[in-house]
């Protein structure tokens, strides 16, 4: 049996669901409490969950019954048959194992200097005395990072075309979308121009591989690319050309926008709050370990009050009790961040921006607060469990390096214009206006932080 949900038309369900997710779980989530179910065309019967119980429930569960690569097998046309987002049970848990060592911390620290650098040369760029949306800058910084850090290129020909065809592969448009659903759509017009664009990406990822496995400097090298083709598994057996372009293409895919969009909010809640300015201000320039706690509670606040994915998804293999219901196989669960985060019985005053609350006096740590142990399932931006989002880490540091940069380059207006509103893009909520702020002035800024 399903839980209660609303009573509307299916199609007008589905409308709901493509077009405002987030508002329309909080709707029913407040008519039907923690549990409830919707339809959407074509996946069918999706089960919300907000209770962190079910929650645990569900990211504790068996791979084999909760299946996150099923739920995600949209996006099969353009990631490929082997990318680690599309498979379940024992290929996942394989080919997860190969791709973590360049996602651990001290390999994503290796990444920070370079990250630094590349924020620096596009905030130089930024116009000064005029209102712009940020949400395109950060696109662009998170694209190069992808690029040079993820992918590794070098060379200034090969960066130009990468830069060009990269974002359109993943392109979500209708057409795109269609596209993803019904790969063999590709053969006709009007979707011949994204195949021949994938063509494309595909050819410069290619030459990208083979110039890494030909490299005599493989060994030293720190971008994710090399280590994946360093990294075998215990058989000795090394990830083929064909695996690592669509485990490239899925890093490219999962860590470009959302990093992006994770930015824009940050930039954006930032404007609107005088006083967490001004004390991320203060962080960015005293670049110490203090400094470092307050941006990161920054970046941990903003993804709670402004999560970039409003719940993730796994099909059932087979029939199944959640939450007291006895579920159908086919029935796609979803633990909601979006939900768990905007909910006053976790968090006080959940509308309130308050980095504050990501932190605690500590006598322990040497700068004087330490980060609070958040639960994994009550504060998930990244999903949860064996599915837990691989660059966790590396955005997080990402964030963090970036904002510091932005914050010690340019002094920000704030502004006392409403707050911008969520906007579904793709599988994602952003800044409906694309963040817009304004820099008053560049600042003189003291010796860098690295
Ligand atoms: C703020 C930025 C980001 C957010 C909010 C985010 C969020 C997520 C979420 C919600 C999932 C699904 C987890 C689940 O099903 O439980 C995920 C998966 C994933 N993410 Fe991220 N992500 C971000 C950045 C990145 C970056 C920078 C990378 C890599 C460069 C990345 C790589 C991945 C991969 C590979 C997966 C699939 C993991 C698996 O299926 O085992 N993400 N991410």
């Amino acid at each position: 049996m399903l839980p209660p949900g609303p009573k509307l038309p299916k199609p007008l369900q589905t409308a709901m669901m493509w077009t405002r997710p987030h508002r329309w779980a909080a709707t029913n989530r407040r008519r039907y409490g923690d549990v409830f179910r919707v339809w959407a065309a074509p996946s069918g019967w999706l089960v919300y969950l907000a209770d962190p119980a079910d929650i645990k429930t569900v990211f504790a569960g068996d791979p084999a019954v909760y299946h996150a690569g099923e739920a995600n097998s949209i996006l099969r046309g353009v990631l490929g048959d082997s990318s680690v987002l599309l498979l379940d049970e024992a290929r996942h848990r394989d080919r997860r194992k190969l791709m973590l060592p360049p996602f651990h911390r001290d390999a994503v620290r290796r990444q920070a200097e370079l990250m630094a650098e590349i924020a620096d040369a596009d905030v130089a760029r930024w116009p000064i005395g005029r209102e712009f949306p940020v949400a395109p800058r950060m696109a662009t910084i998170t694209l190069e990072i992808i690029l040079r850090t993820v992918i590794g290129t070098e060379d200034p020909a090969r960066l130009a075309a990468l830069r060009q065809a990269l974002p359109r592969v993943t392109d979500m448009s209708l057409l795109g979308v269609a596209a993803m659903a019904k790969p063999e759509l590709l053969r006709r017009w009007p979707w011949r121009g994204i195949r021949r664009r994938r063509a494309e990406a595909d050819a410069l990822l290619y030459a990208e591989i083979a110039q890494r496995r030909a490299d005599p400097r493989l060994a030293e090298r720190t971008d994710v690319l090399a280590m994946l083709v360093r990294e075998a598994d215990e058989g000795g057996r090394q990830m083929t050309d064909a695996e690592l372009r669509d485990q490239l293409i899925t890093l490219l895919m999962a860590g470009h926008e959302t990093t992006a969009t994770a930015l824009s909010w940050a930039l954006e809640r930032l404007v609107r709050h005088p006083e967490v300015l001004r004390r991320a201000v203060a962080a960015a320039d005293a670049g110490d370990a203090a400094g470092d706690e307050y941006l990161d509670a920054l970046v941990k606040e903003t993804l709670r009050i402004r999560p970039v994915i409003h719940e993730v998804a796994r099909t059932l293999t087979r029939p199944v009790r959640v939450a007291g219901f006895d579920l159908p196989a086919g029935t796609i669960v979803m633990p909601a961040m979006g939900l768990v985060h905007a909910s006053a019985e976790h968090y006080p005053d959940p509308e309130r921006f308050d980095p504050d609350r990501m932190l605690a006096p500590s006598s322990a740590s040497g700068s004087g607060i330490s980060p609070v142990t958040l639960s994994p399932t009550t504060w998930f931006p990244f999903g949860g469990g064996g599915r837990r989002c691989l660059g966790a880490t590396f955005a997080q540091v990402e964030m963090r390096v970036v904002l510091r940069e932005i914050l010690r380059r340019v002094e920000l207006d704030t502004t006392d214009t409403p707050d911008e509103p969520q906007r579904v893009k793709h599988i994602t909520l952003v800044p409906g206006k694309g963040a817009r702020i304004r820099v008053r002035a560049r600042r003189v800024t003291p010796v860098p932080v690295r």
